[in-house]
């Protein structure tokens, strides 16, 4: 009985850890038209976390969508990142004019990019916790290419 209390309990606070992990694109917003050659500005911000966790590393990529006849939601991007367009240490830090700690990046849009919508995601791997154990997550934003 205890042993089975504990364990849920357990495996509650590693979901409620992991959870606390997740990152977000909060730029570009969902459908931000940008054009091949551009230099955007792409915020993503991080959950507050209970347990320390250390960022190790971040990729942002691009992906066209087209040529798929399902379009952008026939694609896991998990699968199929595209083109890598930065690879960064990162930490993200509290800024006044938002919630949670961020970091901007400054990526270039290749010049020759594919026109039509895309997927922009950024990948992280971080440490958690006391172990600690490596935990790697993919968010995405949709965006339209000129
Ligand atoms: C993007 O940034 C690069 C490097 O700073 C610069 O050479 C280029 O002119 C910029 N492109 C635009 C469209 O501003
Ligand atoms: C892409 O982002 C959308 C909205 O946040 C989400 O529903 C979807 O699961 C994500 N796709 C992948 C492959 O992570
Ligand atoms: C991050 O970029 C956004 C959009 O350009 C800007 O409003 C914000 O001030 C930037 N934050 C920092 C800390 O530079």
């Amino acid at each position: 009985m205890f042993a089975s209390v504990k364990s849920l309990f357990v495996c509650g606070a590693l979901a409620l850890a992991t959870a606390a992990q997740n990152i977000n694109i909060a730029l570009p917003t969902a459908m931000t038209t940008v054009n091949p050659g551009d230099n955007i500005t792409v915020q993503v911000e991080k959950g507050d976390s209970l347990t320390g966790s250390t960022e190790v590393g971040i990729a942002i990529a691009l992906k066209s969508c087209s040529g798929y006849t399902g379009g952008c939601d026939v694609i896991d991007i998990s699968e199929v990142l595209g083109t890598p367009m930065l690879i960064s240490q990162w930490a993200p830090t509290y800024h006044s004019d938002q919630w949670y700690p961020y970091s901007n990046f400054t990526v270039t849009i290749p010049s020759t990019f594919q026109s039509g919508q895309a997927i922009l995601s950024a990948t992280h791997l971080s440490l958690v916790g006391a172990g600690p154990y490596p935990y790697t997550e993919t968010v995405n934003q949709t965006i339209t290419v000129a």
